[in-house]
């Protein structure tokens, strides 16, 4: 029999298009989706190898959550254990953040472009997204008073920003956040997933009452690949995101490599200055060739408006230099624009090489 199953799922899932395969050829330098450069130390690596052999893997973590994490987070931002919530890496956050709070029809204010998957868990929660864009020729503005406006107006139950923004790489400054937290009727979810690159750091805001904190582990600690985020929140609003998080969400070796991370974060934010000088590095060598605009940013990446045929540019990279970088063709307005993460110094030059093969 004939049946039709995508009537088993919510409208929203139905409506969303499947899951594109993404296999990745490990031999290319891939600088496509923001990630650090340099791979968790190997002696931090020894340490966390240490530490789960002496654990045991047969028992569920101790505690519903993980408290050895929370805690040690807790006492590093300067916050209590109940403004703590770990999760599965921040896009598990988001997922939960935005199944909890939106219902079919609920109004979520966000800017455009920004991160996809705020707009795909909206689609799928059937919420009324109102999208506020960006200023392009302001390098990627915030118009603070339109997304007050569409807040207000619409009285969204959710206002999202990436601060600093991915794709476009634009730091918002903690004064244009604090406004908008303080006008918004509803939660305001502030992405601070790439904040360290910009020296951002918006704990001070939570105090406001309706601001929730999404951070990851995924790019300043070099563990994207380890799966570790946690969001910070006023208590009763943790208490309600924790309702939606799974018991035990991460496994003991995740909890172990976020705590050896935390212990070492200076060597961390080592390696971020050494991230940031090479950002600033390649937009100058990219800002010297004809036609290209290399939009400030405040992240691990640079979004760039390059002239003419995208598509021969992104082929001429892959094909002379092994490199993989994005092609922002899918966000609205990013047509011409290509997102390179920071690299290693070594792929730097190539990404600099390349593009001056390209235009020079
Ligand atoms: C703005 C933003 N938030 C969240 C994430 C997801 O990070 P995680 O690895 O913690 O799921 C990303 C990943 O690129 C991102 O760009």
């Amino acid at each position: 029999m004939e049946r039709d199953h995508a009537r088993w799922f919510k409208p929203g899932l139905q409506a969303l298009p499947p899951v594109k395969h993404h296999l990745v050829d490990d031999r290319l330098h891939r600088l496509q989706w923001n990630e650090n450069p340099f791979d968790f130390p190997p002696d931090l690596k020894e340490e966390v190898l240490q530490r789960l052999s002496a654990t045991a893997w047969a028992r569920y973590p101790l505690g519903l959550r993980p408290w050895g994490l929370i805690d040690r987070l807790a006492r590093h931002y300067g916050v209590t254990q109940e403004e703590v919530v770990v999760s599965n890496g921040s896009s598990d956050l988001i997922r939960a953040l935005l199944a909890g709070v939106l219902s079919p029809g609920d109004a979520v204010v966000m800017p455009a472009p920004t991160f996809l998957l705020y707009r795909q868990n909206a689609r799928i929660q059937q919420a009324a997204i109102v999208e506020v864009p960006l200023v392009p020729d302001d390098d990627w503005a915030l118009p603070v008073d339109a997304m007050i406006d569409a807040a207000v107006a619409h009285q969204a139950r959710l206002t999202v920003l990436c601060a600093p923004n991915n794709p476009t790489g634009t730091v918002y400054t903690a004064d244009q956040v604090r406004r908008i937290a303080e006008a918004v009727p509803g939660l305001l979810i502030v992405d601070e997933a790439y904040a360290e690159f910009c020296d951002q750091d918006l704990t001070p805001l939570l105090p406001l009452g309706n601001v929730v904190l999404v951070r990851t582990f995924s790019k300043l600690f070099s563990m994207a690949g380890i799966r570790v985020g946690y969001a910070l929140a006023a208590p009763t609003v943790a208490g309600h995101l924790q309702k939606m998080i799974t018991g035990f969400p991460i496994s003991v070796f995740s909890e172990i490599t976020a705590e050896v991370a935390l212990d070492h974060a200076d060597r961390f934010y080592a390696q971020r200055d050494l991230i940031v000088a090479e950002r600033e590095r390649i937009a100058a060598a990219l800002r010297d060739l004809p036609g290209l605009r290399v939009f400030s940013s405040g992240t691990n990446f640079l979004l760039v408006e390059v002239p003419g045929a995208k598509h021969d540019l992104v082929q001429h990279l892959h094909a002379q230099h092994a490199l993989l970088i994005s092609d922002m063709a899918g966000y609205p307005g990013l047509d011409q624009c290509v997102r390179i993460s920071v690299g290693a110094p070594a792929q730097n030059e190539l990404v600099i090489a390349g593009f001056r093969g390209h235009f020079g």
